[in-house]
């Protein structure tokens, strides 16, 4: 990182983390081989949906192994990360994202205004990804967007495609199981995703950093997606609010495992029924830390509201429609820098 002024990464009293480790249960851990192997019966399909079913509404968080993504794939994308963020400054910024695109490097992104200790690379994972132009309601011109990719490591361009179209699969299959642990049919949410999805990647790169206690690497969020599929390397840092007493819950890495977690969409989806969990990531003194989280995103064009078949006379709608695209693309925009204000919610969108 720059030279840089270190007050504005330092998070208000509330925000600052514990270094102590509250040794707490942890998310769930799910087994999703029900569905990954070739001996599958129905009752167990059917104990995997209530088993996702209660994480969902009790945590919003979850983990799965036997999730059928060759660990091969993660190892390759985090050492070929590793590789990429080991450059000099220089060298990285040959690649910066901007105002065209929002694919490639950066080094400074706010979360609530207050700077992350983090350096990052976004990815769409198709290509071209179509996108709103404006974020004004009323403008309906729409782009396209491309990625940078980087020099260095010369593979990146496969290990990460390869590694998207894994994602994607797994992304499929746990909204699947979601949907008919809502009572709904298991391909529900299909149709939102399957033409124009806006998915996209990030490599986090988590430098050493000398003010743990002051600072965070990404503050505390919501996701905007649909859900998020995690992949942390051996490091801990990840923490998550629990919605019983709203503690911070340190996750564990488990090599294999990937950490799922519900984002705003479904939160609407589902009219509340599933919310997107608060969480955060924590830095620490000695040791670099990497994380790849992939966000699943419906088609820019998809306006999201509660489904209706969850929704009735004594269960009315709680929030009123908005565009994915245009939420995604405002806080964005957003997170680029810092504004003095109050970024978008979802809860803005919240009837009365
Ligand atoms: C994120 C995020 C957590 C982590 O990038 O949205 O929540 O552990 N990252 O890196
Ligand atoms: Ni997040």
């Amino acid at each position: 990182m720059e030279e840089v002024d270190h007050q504005e990464f330092v998070q208000e009293p509330q925000h600052r983390p514990s270094l102590s480790t509250i040794e707490a249960q942890g998310i769930p851990v799910i087994d999703l081989s029900p569905i990954t192997s070739n001996n599958t019966s129905p009752s167990a399909i059917d104990a995997l949906t209530k088993e996702i079913g209660s994480a969902c509404k009790e945590w919003g968080f979850f983990q799965v192994t036997n999730h059928g993504v060759p660990l091969s794939l993660k190892r390759n994308l985090l050492e070929a990360s590793k590789k990429f963020f080991s450059q000099s400054l220089e060298d990285k910024k040959k690649v910066s994202r901007d105002e065209s695109s929002p694919s490639g490097y950066y080094e400074s992104e706010y979360t609530k205004d207050v700077r992350d200790w983090k350096e990052v690379f976004d990815f769409f994972a198709k290509e071209p990804t179509l996108f709103p132009a404006t974020i004004d309601e009323h403008n309906h011109r729409v782009v396209q967007w491309t990625n940078k990719y980087p020099h260095y490591p010369p593979a990146f361009r496969d290990i990460i495609q390869e590694y998207i179209e894994e994602m994607e699969k797994l992304a499929y299959k746990l909204m699947e199981l979601i949907a008919m642990s809502l009572g709904l049919e298991a391909k529900r949410f299909e149709r939102f995703f399957i033409r124009g999805q806006t998915s996209f990647i990030r490599l986090n790169y988590y430098p050493p950093c000398s003010f743990p206690h002051l600072a965070l690497g990404v503050g505390p969020h919501k996701d905007e997606s649909a859900l998020t599929i995690l992949a942390q390397d051996e490091v801990e840092g990840l923490e998550v609010k629990r919605k019983t007493n709203q503690e911070w819950i340190r996750v564990k890495p488990k090599s294999n495992d990937y950490i799922i977690n519900l984002g705003d969409i479904i939160q609407v989806w589902s009219n509340d029924r599933y919310e997107s969990v608060e969480h955060r990531a924590m830095v620490n003194c000695e040791s670099e830390r990497f994380s790849i989280p992939y966000f699943f995103f419906p088609a820019h064009d998809t306006e999201v509201k509660p489904l209706e078949e969850l929704i009735n006379d004594q269960n009315p709608p709680k929030y009123r429609p908005y565009k994915s695209g245009k939420f995604l693309l405002y806080r964005m925009i957003n997170d680029f820098k810092k504004q003095n204000k109050d970024n978008l919610q979802i809860h803005d969108y919240k009837l009365a």
